[in-house]
């Protein structure tokens, strides 16, 4: 690293276009420096920038108290920005989460003819009037959601020639739902030097099954819905996910003149239409974000309260925290509480992650973090993605009494971990780890902090503002005895 680097935690940079960072922190200051009356001029924001190889160091034990809000959805706004392509009008996105994911697959879809323009902190407009169908490698491995363009592209050109994303940390990540469902729908399909080629010349209403060995697909479903509004005739999908960002991914599809029934369940009918035209449409919150700062809120034993947080769509974490004797509140529709004063009142509980409306596998590994500082006997069991357990051994590295049986995790919870320094290796396990640490006695330090950057908007700073003792610096000022990347 070099001795510029190790300047400051925060490094300000001018760069065109998407500003990597967002602008509503106190010390997180950028500065809009050309205003924009259109679209697709140029703006220059000088922002400080959370680097590739930022750690967060953080010192636990300090109950978390306050008010934090939630972001845009990660998960929801992806499959939104690849739908926008399904118009030759403009799509407009507002709360857009500022997240490097979401700045990924704007370069993806910019890649493939379409401007896609950031015109305000989270607001992002698509304007697809020419595309290509061509989705490289170097770009889809970045972001398996990418695969969702392809729904996009074979509904606008009848074609596409997308990359498989290649392998993924959290387990086998198979596409073979999505290509079954394409099949359906009259596509041609075929692998070749590892691209999905997609022949949709004959594409057709069809009646599909999109159910899998674990359940239904979300992004499987969001891109046969894709391809489906323009595919002549009716499409009736069963087993369809029924996830919140689907229902997302619905509205907005209905914004742009689709016609979709079923929308929340499990079976979705939709009618194609010749075209669809340009909308706006503002992006659900996030869940999985309000679940982790609830979480954050009962493993320090402290008083948070998550405005955005809607309780319908996080009911099987609040009844599983409520379980544990954790106390909620929803003292508003879009407001979650958590008073978790009594921290040793609460006691173990067995959890099992399902599709919606089923406990989220994108909060398991939080949940473990909380398991193992509840005493008793806890069991999580991982049915969506099995292998799902890159976390179990950093938080047997803050002593942790976790052993893995098959896609569960036996939890012994102990009444505190230690703090260490602990490697994330992918977004919510890094989440854990955050929350592990905040919990933990002692100093944690945690490496490749960029996985987190990827789905919580500058989650360093929110819960500073809880009262956090949380700090996100250069790896070099990380102490070389604590450094655990290979040389
Ligand atoms: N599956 C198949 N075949 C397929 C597709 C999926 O067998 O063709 C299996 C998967 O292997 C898995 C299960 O079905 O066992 C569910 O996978 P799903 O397709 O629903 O996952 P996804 O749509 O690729 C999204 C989220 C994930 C989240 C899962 C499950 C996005 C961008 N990603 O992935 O989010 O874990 O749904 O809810 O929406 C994250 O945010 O950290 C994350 C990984």
């Amino acid at each position: 690293m070099s001795g510029a680097m190790a300047k400051a935690a925060v490094r300000p940079v001018a760069i065109k276009a998407d500003p990597p960072t967002t602008h509503r922190s106190d010390d997180w200051k950028a500065t809009r420096t050309s205003h924009r009356p259109g679209f697709l001029l140029p703006v220059v924001f000088t922002v400080p920038q959370p680097h590739l190889m930022d750690v967060f160091r953080v010192n636990g034990s300090r109950p978390l108290r306050g008010t934090v809000h939630t972001s845009g959805a990660k998960n929801a706004a992806l499959p939104l920005f690849a739908a926008a392509l399904l118009s030759d009008e403009t799509v407009t996105i507002e709360n857009v989460p500022d997240l490097s994911d979401i700045r990924f697959m704007a370069e993806i879809m910019r890649h493939i003819g379409a401007d896609v323009e950031r015109s305000d902190a989270d607001t992002w407009k698509v304007h697809a009037r020419k595309l290509t169908n061509h989705a490289p490698y170097e770009l889809v491995r970045k972001m398996r959601a990418s695969v969702c363009l392809m729904g996009p592209l074979i509904g606008r050109l009848r074609s596409a020639v997308v990359s498989l994303p290649g392998g993924c940390v959290i387990g086998p990540r198979p596409i073979d739902l999505h290509l079954k469902g394409f099949s359906g729908l009259g596509c041609g399909v075929s692998i070749e030097g590892g691209y999905v080629h997609l022949d949709a010349r004959h594409l057709h209403g069809a009646d599909l099954f999109l159910g899998g060995r674990h359940g239904s697909t979300a992004l499987g479903t969001a891109n046969i819905l894709m391809a489906a509004v323009l595919a002549p005739g009716t499409t009736r999908i069963e087993s369809a996910a029924c996830e919140p960002e689907v229902v997302d991914l619905c509205r907005l599809l209905r914004a742009m003149g689709a016609r979709i029934d079923g929308i929340g369940s499990h079976a979705l009918v939709v009618e194609g239409v010749e075209r669809l035209h340009g909308a706006t449409h503002r992006v659900i919150s996030d869940r999985i974000e309000a679940g982790t700062f609830l979480i954050a809120g009962a493993i320090t034993g402290g008083d948070v309260t998550v405005e955005g947080a809607r309780a319908s769509d996080l009911a099987a974490l609040l009844d599983k925290l409520r379980e544990c004797g954790v106390p909620i509140e929803s003292p508003a529709p879009d407001c979650v509480r958590v008073r978790a004063d009594r921290p040793h009142s609460r006691k173990a509980i067995d959890v099992i992650t399902m599709p919606h409306p089923g406990f989220a596998t994108d909060l398991q590994a939080q949940m473990c973090a909380l398991m193992a500082v509840t005493p008793g006997l806890s069991i999580i069991t991982e049915k969506v993605f099995p292998n799902r357990f890159m976390h179990v051994p950093e938080l047997q590295r803050m002593g942790a009494d976790i052993a893995i049986e098959g896609p569960s995790a036996i939890i012994k919870g102990l009444s505190r971990l230690s703090g260490a320094p602990v490697m994330a290796s992918d977004l919510r396990a890094s989440a854990a780890l955050v929350l592990a640490a905040l919990a933990a006695h002692g100093e944690s330090w945690i490496q490749r902090v960029y996985h987190i950057d990827r789905g919580y908007e500058r989650i360093d700073l929110r819960l500073k503002r809880l009262g956090a003792a949380i700090e996100r610096l250069p790896a070099d000022q990380m102490p070389k005895h604590l450094d655990g990347e290979p040389g």
